[in-house]
């Protein structure tokens, strides 16, 4: 059963859950998928809780940058074959499609329109399912050790939740085929190498790595990033003229939204007090 979260003496919530840890440290949350005797596999009650976290993260001012991870030596091993598949195998159309809408719901649909910078710190084993969160956040960090793997074909399936979809979006034809075909796993670097994660780092760096890529994006206007990630994914499916169009009226919908005028702001720190090369670093912030 999912938990739903408390409020503490100080008006803040509190991330009680069962398979589901959250951390705070300076702004940044680190959120960790809980359930290391399964390699974190997710289960319906992991995609209940993580739900209502992201939800509750949106609006929590601890939370400036996101980070998904998870405990133990698995990042994740994918959708909970005995749980998520196979118990629900018998049960009506109606529930299964219920039950897939709620993994969807935040592996997909919210991480990719989460209001705050993502990023994915991919720590170890990472199969089937778990490509899709990780591919909808922002970013994604893993470390050289982690086993990468689409394992679907392994088990006579193939690759849905979005993934088979993605990977050929990132990581182009060729890769994709070959590791949806053939199943086969890689590691960090080769993520790296076909564009499926940013960088790959050696295991004992990857936190260090992923924190200061979290503070980089916490020195930038958090209305203009969120503006900037929505607008990237947004523009995808137009054609030209109506990208050019909409990204216009993204702009002008943007400098209204945000309330630290860090356009204006900008301008300002280089034209006329030549304190900052925008080409070279993000103008100083009045406010955090
Ligand atoms: N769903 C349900 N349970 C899972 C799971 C999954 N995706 N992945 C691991 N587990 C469970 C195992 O059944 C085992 O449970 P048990 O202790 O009750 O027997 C436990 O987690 C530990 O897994 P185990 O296989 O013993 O660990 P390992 O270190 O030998 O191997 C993996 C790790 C990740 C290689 C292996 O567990 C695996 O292949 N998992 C399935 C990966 C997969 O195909 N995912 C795609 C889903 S879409």
């Amino acid at each position: 059963m999912t938990q739903s979260h408390k409020q503490s003496a100080s008006d803040q919530p509190v991330y009680d859950y069962k398979t589901v840890k959250v951390e705070f440290e300076d702004g940044i949350a680190w959120v960790s998928l809980n359930r290391p005797e399964k390699k974190n596999a997710m289960s319906p009650t992991l995609n209940a809780e993580m739900y209502e976290v992201l939800d509750q993260l949106e609006f929590d001012p601890r939370c400036k940058i996101l980070v998904l991870t998870g405990e133990g030596e698995s990042f994740s091993a994918g959708m909970d074959l005995k749980e998520y598949f196979r118990e629900t195998d018998g049960e009506s159309a109606q529930f299964k499609s219920k039950i897939r809408g709620a993994a969807g719901a935040w592996q997909w649909r919210k991480l990719r329109f989460y209001p705050k910078p993502t990023i994915a710190m991919v720590n170890g084993w990472c199969f089937g399912g778990a490509f899709t969160p990780f591919i909808a956040c922002d970013m994604a960090i893993a470390a050289d050790e982690a086993t990468f793997g689409l394992s679907e074909i392994n088990w006579g399936i193939i690759p849905g939740g979005n993934v088979t979809r993605a990977m050929m979006e990132l990581c182009g034809e060729r890769a994709a085929m070959y590791y949806i075909m053939t199943g086969k796993t890689f590691g960090g670097k080769k993520a790296a190498e076909i564009g499926l994660v940013n960088e790959s780092v050696p295991l004992a760096e990857l936190r260090a790595q992923t924190r200061e890529l979290a503070q980089l994006l916490m020195t930038k206007n958090p209305t203009v990033l969120r503006s900037a990630k929505h607008a990237a994914r947004r523009v995808v499916g137009m054609d030209w003229d109506l990208a050019e169009e909409y990204l216009a009226a993204k702009a002008a919908q943007t400098q209204l939204n945000d309330e630290e005028k860090g356009r204006i702001e900008g301008m300002k720190q280089f034209l006329d007090d030549k304190t900052i090369r925008p080409g070279l670093e993000g103008y100083k912030r009045k406010v955090d």
